[in-house]
Parts: C-alpha cells; sequence; structure tokens
C-alpha cells in the first residue's frame, strides 16, 4: 500500500475532528475526497502531511508508519487552496524552493525547474514575479513546486476551487494528465462531483469526522452505503452510444471526450440547481 490510514482520531481545541478514519490507497492511484464544509477533509490532509497532531490510529506510508516523521520526511506535499507562493519571488525560486531546501545542486534545479514548467505548460516563465501572473498560472506554479519536491504522497486541498468553469476542467485534466505519467499516489479535495468522478480510481465519502463510504466511482453511484452517499451523487440515468476520435455520440446527445474508441455507456444524474454540492 502506498498510504495506509488506520482508525484515525484527530482532537482539535478539545473537540474530535475525525472519528476514527481508515482508508487503504494504493501505489499510483488518484482518489478524491468528498464531504460538506467543515466534515474534516483539511484536517484530515494535514494529519497525514504531519501538520496536526493525531490522538489515535497510525498513518503508514509505504507500509512504514510515519506518525513520529516531521512533514519534511513524510515525501508528502500539499497544494492549499490559497497556494500559499512567494509573491515576490520569481517562478523559479517558487518552485526550486523545496529543492533548495534539500540542497539539490544548482543546475539540477534548473533543470527540474525548466522540466517542470514545461509539465504544467508555462514554458519559459522562469524569471516571471508571482504577483505577476494570473490566477491560472499561479495554480500551475503551485502544482510544479508540489511536484518538485517528488512526493510519494500529493496532496490537493481544492486547489482549483477559485477557478472558474473553464479554467477548472482545463487544471482537471492537467492534473490527470500529470498523475497519468507520473504516477504519484494522489488524494484530491473537491466539492465537484463530476471532477471526483472523472478523474478518480475510488471516491471517499466524508460526513462529519468519518468516512461513509469508500469506493470506486461506479461503486458510489451504483450501490450508495446510505442515504446520504444517494443523496450526494443522485440518481444515475444511462445512455447507451459509441465514443470515435475523442467523440461520444448517443441518441441524445454527444460530447467530447478524453476516452479510447468504442461502445460506452454515459452516466447522467439531475440536481435542483444550487443544491449541486451540498
Ligand atoms: N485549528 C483548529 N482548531 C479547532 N477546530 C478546528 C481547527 N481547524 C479546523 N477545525 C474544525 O474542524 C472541523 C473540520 O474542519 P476542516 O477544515 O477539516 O473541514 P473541511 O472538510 O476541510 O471543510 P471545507 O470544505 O470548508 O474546507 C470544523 O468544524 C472546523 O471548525
Ligand atoms: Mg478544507
Amino acid at each position: 500500500m502506498s498510504l495506509t490510514i488506520e482508525n484515525l482520531k484527530v482532537i482539535l481545541q478539545n473537540k474530535e475532528i475525525l472519528h476514527g478514519v481508515s482508508l487503504d490507497i494504493k501505489e499510483g492511484e488518484f482518489i478524491s475526497l468528498l464531504g460538506a464544509s467543515g466534515c474534516g477533509k483539511t484536517t484530515l490532509l494535514k494529519s497525514i502531511a504531519g501538520l496536526l497532531e493525531v490522538k489515535e490510529g497510525n498513518i503508514s506510508i509505504r507500509n512504514k508508519s510515519v506518525l513520529e516523521l516531521p512533514p519534511e520526511k513524510r515525501g508528502t506535499v500539499i497544494v492549499f487552496q490559497d497556494l500559499r507562493l512567494f509573491p515576490h519571488m520569481t517562478v523559479e525560486k517558487n518552485i526550486a524552493f523545496p529543492m533548495a531546501l534539500a540542497k539539490v545542486p544548482k543546475n539540477e534545479q534548473k533543470e527540474t525547474v525548466k522540466r517542470l514548467l514545461k509539465a504544467v505548460q508555462l514554458p519559459g516563465f522562469e524569471k516571471r514575479k508571482i504577483r505577476e501572473m494570473s490566477g491560472g498560472q499561479m495554480q500551475r506554479v503551485a502544482l510544479a513546486r508540489a511536484l518538485a519536491a517528488n512526493p510519494k504522497v500529493l496532496l490537493l486541498d481544492e486547489p482549483f476551487s477559485g477557478l472558474d468553469e473553464k479554467l477548472r476542467g482545463e487544471m482537471g485534466r492537467l492534473v490527470k494528465k500529470l498523475h497519468d505519467e507520473w504516477k504519484i499516489t494522489t488524494i484530491l479535495v473537491t466539492h465537484d462531483i463530476r471532477e471526483a468522478l472523472q478523474m478518480s480510481d475510488k471516491i471517499a465519502m466524508m460526513s462529519e469526522g468519518s468516512i461513509l463510504q469508500y469506493d470506486t466511482p461506479k461503486g458510489m453511484m451504483e450501490h450508495p452505503a446510505d442515504e446520504k452517499v444517494r443523496a450526494y451523487f443522485g440518481k444515475i440515468n444511462y445512455v447507451e452510444g459509441i465514443v470515435k476520435g475523442g467523440k461520444f455520440t448517443s441518441g441524445l446527445f454527444e460530447a467530447e471526450v478524453d476516452l479510447p474508441d468504442g461502445e460506452y455507456k454515459a452516466g447522467i444524474t439531475w440536481f435542483r440547481k444550487g443544491e449541486e454540492n451540498e
């Protein structure tokens, strides 16, 4: 297992926030973490990264407990929603930061920054200051900096939530592409069910400090563990069709998709407008 969480309990200011969370994540898997605001998603990521004290339970990375390790020795990295870049510094300095800490030779740092900027589709942006970049560009730099730390586990805490729909989709696809290439075990916190369904090997659905269900996207939709999960994922209707050359065609609609040619079923679900994220 890449990451194993066993019966994790976390107490903050005398209040139990996580009530015995368990998760098993295989090497290279992409997991989405869903759940209402305040249910403990960020708390779980911070615990994994060593930024919070754990009351009970265990966290192992590649089958070794990391509970006694400080954050920088765990092989984890978090990208927070507010990104936490250094605005006055150049893109290059920001991305190289974890490598500078690890005393990677300067020329190697430069090479890696160049490669990462290419990977996040910002080639040649080395000397630009962070404060001179757009929100979407900053998001890419934050992603590159996270990757520069060469993490065993990448933790993404809603890093795209400030972006408009189109950019969000682009960033989602970029993360997925990088994940497919590099196979870094990833947990993505998101409020976007569609994003979770499209991107994940498995989805963990949280409520009030516990995991309600941890399953494949298909399992979540077809066998919801309880009414809460069912309500979240909605009822799925299937439309049969064919994908050819990146286009899904059915009797009802057509859509551009990133799938190999073949016969498919598209799952459609319905939410009352404004209730998508509840
Ligand atoms: N440092 C802290 N001290 C005390 N309570 C905290 C602290 N950080 C978070 N909490 C509480 O823990 C609970 C879980 O918070 P957390 O930030 O993990 O939620 P979340 O699922 O990430 O929510 P959101 O979707 O809004 O980001 C909340 O009730 C929150 O008020
Ligand atoms: Mg949060």
